[in-house]
């Protein structure tokens, strides 16, 4: 049904976009924002970011046009992600837009939530229930040397609220760094034990041109190995619309915990995202620097089967996995806040 309506609507493809590698792409991540009110320092470890002028960044109207040219083409899941989103004027009423779109199953939305408590009702209203915030320590002056700005409490507060108010999941994110917060992941792990909360250790991925040495990183089976001392971990069987997260959880645990491992385990092969970037680049790929230019088609009166068409040569170029490395410089120049993590 939605191909009709699609067809009737664009006169298009029947297509869903599947790669040369036969993965169907049907997740896309949307960048609204390279802008953040944090300076998280493994993100932006020169203090600032160069901030894109405001017409380089794709109005809510281009973006929306894009996502339900891609839905068309079989995205059924969108993540909205900064740079952070929330900072973005009109997020609230962009969000109760993309809610509109019928075919898409599941929206949710990555924040370091800062923002959230003053603008959890506004969120949940846009009918957005599944959210992810980003919290590196459980210390507060930790975090705000992390974090670069003392807004653990907001965070924090946030991140009660988001489960009182019944978001489903809400799940956690921490990027793990040696000699940073590695001697909290007990603490991060016992969050599981007393909340219903995702707690998701992320593998560093060093990119950006001022990468962080690689042997900062802490990987997976290390990480869960530390955490095991307060229990055995017991693996959750994969649902379908699992991203790339090892899931696990102690008996009897409200909460899960999930390994994201791009670096000791490439899920490149199971790949099923798209990136759209806040300067409107389809990115195939987060750890590969190759892009193409929607922007500029979009802007210069390209019809929806022209765009599709582009999406759909894009999308055949997606590299089977990624060659991620950082010796002096990373591989890959663009920072997260930059692409959307
Ligand atoms: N490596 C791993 N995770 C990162 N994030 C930002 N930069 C990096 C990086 N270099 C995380 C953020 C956020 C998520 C979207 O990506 O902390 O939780
Ligand atoms: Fe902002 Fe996220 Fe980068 Fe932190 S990691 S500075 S919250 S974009």
């Amino acid at each position: 049904m939605m191909q009709d309506a699609c067809r009737n609507r664009y006169e298009l493809h029947e297509n869903e976009l599947i790669d040369r590698f036969n993965r169907r792409l049907n997740y896309l991540r949307v960048s609204i924002t390279d802008r953040c009110n944090l300076r998280c320092n493994y993100c932006t470890p020169a203090g600032f970011f160069p901030k894109l002028p405001h017409k380089e960044i794709l109005s809510y109207e281009e973006i929306l046009r894009l996502v339900r040219l891609l839905v068309c083409a079989g995205v059924s899941k969108v993540r909205i992600t900064g740079g952070e989103p929330l900072v973005r004027k009109g997020v609230y009423e962009f969000l109760s837009e993309l809610h509109r779109i019928e075919a898409l199953s599941d929206i949710s939305l990555t924040t370091n939530g800062v923002l959230l408590k003053e603008n959890i009702r506004r969120i949940k209203s846009a009918g957005i229930n599944r959210i992810n915030v980003s919290l590196d320590s459980l210390n507060r002056e930790k975090y705000g040397k992390i974090a670069g700005a003392d807004r653990f409490d907001e965070v924090w507060e946030g991140i009660q609220l988001s489960l009182l108010m019944g978001f489903d999941p809400v799940k956690i994110n921490m990027v793990a760094i040696k000699g940073v917060n590695d001697d909290e992941l007990i603490d991060f792990a016992r969050l599981s034990l007393i909340y219903p909360f995702h707690v998701r250790f992320i593998e560093y991925m060093p990119i950006g041109t001022q990468c962080m040495s690689m042997e900062r990183q802490m990987l997976a089976p290390e990480i869960k190995q530390k955490i095991e001392e307060i229990g055995s971990l017991h693996p959750i069987s994969r649902g379908a619309n699992d991203g790339p997260a090892e899931r696990f959880r102690f008996d009897g645990a409200p909460g899960e915990i999930g390994f994201i491992r791009p670096i000791s385990r490439h899920f490149c092969p199971d790949c099923n995202r798209l990136r759209l970037t806040a300067s409107g680049q389809l990115r195939l790929c987060l750890l590969s620097n190759l892009q193409f230019d929607l922007k500029t088609p979009i802007r210069t009166g390209a019809s929806d089967s022209e765009l599709l068409n582009m999406i759909f040569s894009a999308a055949d170029r997606k590299p089977l996995e990624h060659e991620l490395v950082c010796r002096e410089k990373s591989t890959v120049l663009d920072p997260m806040y930059a692409i959307g993590g």
